[in-house]
């Protein structure tokens, strides 16, 4: 069967060979126009008066749209219809797009767009989160609170109390690829727009009101993306819909794409936050509860900020049973880029803001962090774990230092999972009350202790720092359990279209894009298994709203759950019709049809795959068919907070250990061990490869990512130069990643687990063990606040020398 194994992404030859086709490397007509955005470099303030004759009358200039020029209102918000392509008067961030330059070719644009004369009436910009709430600046009327039991007096009553606070900045997607559309103009006005976009019914549906035609009126198709990361799921909205506008105003097709720096100026980003917490816990470390306050700046426009929001509060448990607890969100309204998706989704600030919590209270009491943390971990929750008590792993230093190699693992993961308590499910709840019946962290944990050796290492990083020299050592541990599922329940759907051809090859599209997360050939798996056939069966094709409808963006790590579904309903469908048919002229039973190994088995009789779809075809069978699928089970009120909004929950592990020079603040990941749950995996290669990226993104984020910008609210930090991602030579000396071997508890698509965001969090790990390296200094607390940069590193060395 075809699911289940390793193979290469489907398009890993094209992609290292360069062959690869993207939006800009599609041929455009021989007329085609090129765009260039206008923009703003104010924060905040009025248009007061936009010159824009030397544009017009610059070289290769054929048009140049306001606000005022389009034919209809033009808006590319997600969310709250407050996103006009082009500032209506008021200007809202340093970036912000004034003005539209339409010319022969791309760098023609840039330099016209470059002769405008702006003047904006300036206004005194809103960009920190004091400036947000002295103003009241902010969406929503309030704070959103969400609580379980009564977090105030369980801490009042707690034998200790910590209270602290964590800044962590936000994220650059930094895609390979800049955001890019061309909009291809059609008889009738119809329109074609080729879009880097995670969800071509989104642009659709905005292009369809910026050139006011009805949805059936725009077709939009894609390809592939050089990376979204959650950078094109709102963010591409523009491009298309710039394209789109002009192409109705000049009847050429037009193409736009960000320059880098552009890009990064324009386009928004993972939203930061500052997160204070107040914990009550016993002599254990046990939560008893704990309060936290969570503060992000969303930028100038609502974009998906309330959703991502949420999904921080919702992630505030992380792992963790908390017996009692209050969060208050606050969603403020900044000058700056609209902050957006970015895998995680808000769920990383959440659960940073918790391993905070955990971390400082084993500081506060001098004890093992991850000891500390596995008592307050959930429950393993089912019945075949019983027999384990406690939940407490064996912290005792003899057991350290006989990593098994990971060959041994296997044998040892085939050994039954008891190792947490057992509870009823009901009987534990998160702070959202929906109860934690899949756990699989205590089985994780202990598996990744001993293959990391983290107790011989935690020892051996002891002994190194006792030295006292001026390379610090220090090691940390992570554990994730992520939701699965979009918070907005009605986008939990996706629709599929099979066809099987004359000589049995295979062509499907779903709803679902290919960003370089290998969903295309995982999808292709499925089919392929479904029809018993091998996978050079199976064709994929663009993403395309002309052939698969009413999509939702591929978002929230859900691509593979989702449409893997739907197809698979399609190809059972054409199966079921196939067996139907040769049953009936072998008067056998459809139901013991077989297909498997590129054959059809019915009635003793073996028919080559394309040998039984001939017969199909010639007996007038439809080879053709659409496949639906919708998540059972979800029940959500975002107001109140409560309900059931995942699915199941994604788990991982991470141990990292670091050296950080004291007397620069720099610091090199030394070794990294993984463990992830991917359920049963669909291509463990394939999720293998998102569970590094994920991990090195997360470890970027927090580490050399840094976002700035000056007290006018321009970003500083834009372009590689001023922002620093990982580089290949940053990724760890050793990095052994594998797979838990579990299977999905609910029945999703053959028992896998979602794996695009969860891993992204493991990269917490890499943030802590930089805190331990730091605390070996003094004796304070290092209130180590995101990204871990060698300046913010050096001065929290001195903080703790000092013993603050
Ligand atoms: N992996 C690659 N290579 N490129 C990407 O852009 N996006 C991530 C993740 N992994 C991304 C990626 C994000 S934000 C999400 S939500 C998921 O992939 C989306 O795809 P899936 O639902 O098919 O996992
Ligand atoms: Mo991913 S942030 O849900 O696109």
């Amino acid at each position: 069967m075809s699911v289940g194994k390793p193979l290469p992404h489907d398009s890993a030859r094209l992609h290292v060979t360069g062959a690869a086709r993207y939006v800009d490397d599609i041929p455009a007509p021989a007329d085609c126009l090129y765009l260039c955005f206008g923009l703003s470099d104010v924060a905040r303030g009025a248009l007061s008066a936009l010159d824009l004759s030397k544009v017009r009358s610059a070289p290769g200039v054929v048009a140049v749209l306001t606000a005022q020029d389009l034919p209809f209102e033009a808006d590319t918000s997600p969310s709250a219809h407050d996103e006009p392509l082009l500032a209506q008067g008021a200007v809202h961030y340093a970036g912000q797009p004034l003005f539209l330059v339409v010319a022969e070719s791309h760098l023609l644009a840039r330099r016209a767009a470059r002769l405008a004369r702006v003047e904006i009436v300036a206004q005194k910009p809103i960009l920190t989160i004091e400036d947000a709430l002295a103003a009241n600046s902010r969406f929503e009327e309030g704070p959103r609170i969400w609580q379980k039991g009564d977090a105030r007096t369980a801490i009042k009553a707690a034998p200790h109390i910590i209270e602290g606070r964590i800044e962590m900045g936000g994220q650059e997607h930094f895609y390979l690829e800049g955001q890019a559309a061309l909009a291809l103009p059609q008889d009738n006005g119809d329109m074609v727009v080729l879009s880097s976009t995670q969800h071509p019914t989104e642009v659709q549906h905005k292009v369809a009101d910026a050139i006011g035609v009805p949805m059936h009126g725009v077709r939009v198709e894609t390809r592939r993306m050089g990376g979204g990361f959650g950078g094109k799921e709102s963010q591409a909205n523009a491009l298309a819909v710039a394209c789109a506008v002009a192409a109705k105003v000049t009847g050429r097709a037009c193409k736009m794409r960000y320059d880098r720096d552009d890009d990064m100026v324009i386009t928004g980003k993972r939203h930061d936050f500052r997160i204070t917490y107040r914990a009550g816990f016993d002599d254990e470390g046990r939560i008893h509860g704990v309060e936290f306050m969570h503060y992000t700046r969303c930028g100038w426009s609502q974009d998906l900020s309330l959703p991502v929001a949420d999904r921080a509060m919702l992630h505030a448990d992380n792992a963790y049973l908390l017996p009692a607890c209050r969060i208050e969100s606050h969603r403020l309204r900044t000058n700056m880029q609209s902050a957006t998706a970015f895998r995680g989704f808000g769920g990383p600030q959440g659960v940073l803001g918790i391993e905070r919590v955990l971390d400082h209270i084993a500081h506060h009491l001098g004890q093992d962090p991850v000891a500390v943390r596995v008592r307050n971990y959930y429950a393993e929750a089912h019945a075949a774990a019983a027999g384990a008590s406690g939940g407490d792993i064996s912290l005792q230093e003899e057991t350290a230092g006989s990593a098994p190699d990971l060959a041994s693992r296997g044998a040892l993961a085939a050994e039954p999972r008891g190792a947490g308590p057992t509870v009823p499910a009901s009987a534990q709840t998160t702070p959202y009350g929906m109860e934690v019946s899949d756990f699989e962290l205590h089985g994780i944990t202990r598996d990744l202790l001993e293959s990391s050796a983290y107790l011989s290492r935690r020892k051996a990083v002891r002994d190194w720092n006792a030295r006292g020299g001026v390379i610090r050592r220090g090691i940390g541990l992570a554990p994730v359990k992520f939701g699965i599922s979009f918070t907005l329940t009605h986008l939990n759907q996706a629709g599929a279209l099979v066809h099987v051809y004359q000589d049995g090859s295979i062509h499907l599209n779903h709803g679902g894009t290919e960003m370089g997360q290998g969903l295309h050939q995982k999808v292709a798996q499925v089919a392929a298994s479904r029809f018993g056939v091998g996978q050079e069966h199976i064709r994929i094709t663009a993403t395309d709203t002309g052939k698969v409808p009413n999509t939702s963006a591929t978002a929230a790590s859900s691509g593979s759950d989702l449409n893997g579904m739907a197809v698979r309903a399609a190809c059972d469908t054409i199966r079921n019709r196939i067996a139907i048919f040769l049953a009936a002229r072998h008067q056998a039973d459809p139901r013991s049809v077989i297909f498997a190994n590129e054959q059809v088995q019915v009635g003793g009789e073996i028919y080559d795959f394309a040998q039984a779809v001939g017969l199909a075809y010639m007996g007038r069978v439809s080879l053709s068919a659409t496949g639906f699928y919708r998540t059972p089970g979800l029940e959500w009120d975002r107001v109140r907070g409560q309900g059931r909004p995942f699915f199941y929950f994604a788990h991982g592990a991470a141990v990292s250990e670091v050296a950080v020079d004291t007397l620069t603040g720099e610091h090199r990941l030394l070794r990294v061990d993984i463990l992830h749950d991917c359920g049963e995996s669909l291509n463990p290669a394939i999720d293998i490869g998102q569970i590094e990226g994920g991990f090195v993104q997360g470890a970027g984020w927090l580490t050399s990512e840094e976002l700035v910008w000056d007290e006018r609210g321009a970003l500083r930090t834009h372009a590689p130069s001023t922002y620093k991602i990982p580089a290949c030579s940053d990724r760890p000396d050793i990095f052994n990643v594998a797979l838990w071997d579990g299977q999905n508890r609910e029945d999703t698509i053959y028992r896998s687990k979602a794996v695009g965001e969860p891993p992204l969090m493991l990269g917490i790990s890499a943030f802590l063990a930089i805190s331990d390296a730091i605390a070996s200094c003094g004796t304070a607390y290092p209130a180590l606040d995101a990204p871990a940069t060698p300046e913010r590193v050096w001065a929290t060395i001195q903080q703790v020398r000092d013993g603050f």
